[in-house]
């Protein structure tokens, strides 16, 4: 299967673009598990070091915590075939685009998605940090320990990564993440449960299909 995808990925972005696919076997244990390998093309963007088994694992870092993505690639001009995959995942990542940039962005992910595919985002719920900063303004905004993940980092990144690709441009309510994925042509949008960071109402997921 992994040779699979490294064969289609090398002939579609050429072979010096495709990195670390030989490493997939070396995959961090979760604690999520990886969907079973059943021929559907996934893609994991935006991965940082959660790389994803059964998934194209793609970021514009080269590695995080010492662990590579697939594919290295700009999540704004990815070089993916029209209508070549079945699911696109992304957590934490829409958070981490200018809000000009977002309706371009998944409209560009909805080209690479085959007709009824799905686009599964999860992110931060900013009405929640928005609670926890008005309860506890001073305490909130330490950006330190369970404070700063619950009230400064939804609303700005963790700034203990030092780098701007780790820093958000923009926040979501519900609502809003799903008139986003309305105005870039999905279909039949919906909230679910987040699953992959932090559970509700802490962060969201929303899940659309094409
Ligand atoms: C908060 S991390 C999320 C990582 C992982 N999905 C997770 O759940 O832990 C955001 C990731 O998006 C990547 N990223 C941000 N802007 C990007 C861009 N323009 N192209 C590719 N990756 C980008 C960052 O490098 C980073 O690894």
């Amino acid at each position: 299967m992994l040779q699979v995808i490294k064969e289609m990925l090398c002939r579609l972005l050429g072979k010096g673009a495709v990195k670390g696919l030989g490493d997939v076997g070396r995959v961090r244990k979760m604690k999520w598990s990886p969907p079973p390998p059943d021929g559907k093309v996934r893609l994991n963007l935006g991965c940082g070091d959660k790389i994803l088994e059964g998934y194209v694992n793609v970021d514009f870092a080269e590695s995080r915590k010492g662990n590579r993505p697939d594919v290295i690639a700009d999540l704004r001009a990815l070089k993916f075939d029209r209508e070549y995959a079945d699911e696109i995942l992304s957590v934490h990542v829409i958070e981490h685009f200018y809000p000009w940039e977002a309706e371009d962005l998944l409209n560009h992910w909805r080209d690479i998605l085959k007709p009824g595919g799905s686009l599964v985002l999860e992110c931060p719920n900013i009405l929640t940090a928005a609670a926890m900063l008005l309860k506890e303004p001073e305490r909130a905004a330490r950006a330190v320990g369970k404070d700063g993940q619950m009230a400064m980092w939804p609303l700005y990144g963790d700034p203990a990564w030092k780098d701007p690709l780790m820093c958000h441009r923009w926040g979501y309510t519900p609502t809003t993440l799903v008139d986003l994925l309305m105005r870039c042509g999905f279909r039949n949008v919906r909230q679910e449960r987040a699953m992959f960071k932090q559970q509700d109402p802490r962060d969201m997921r929303v899940v659309g299909e094409k």
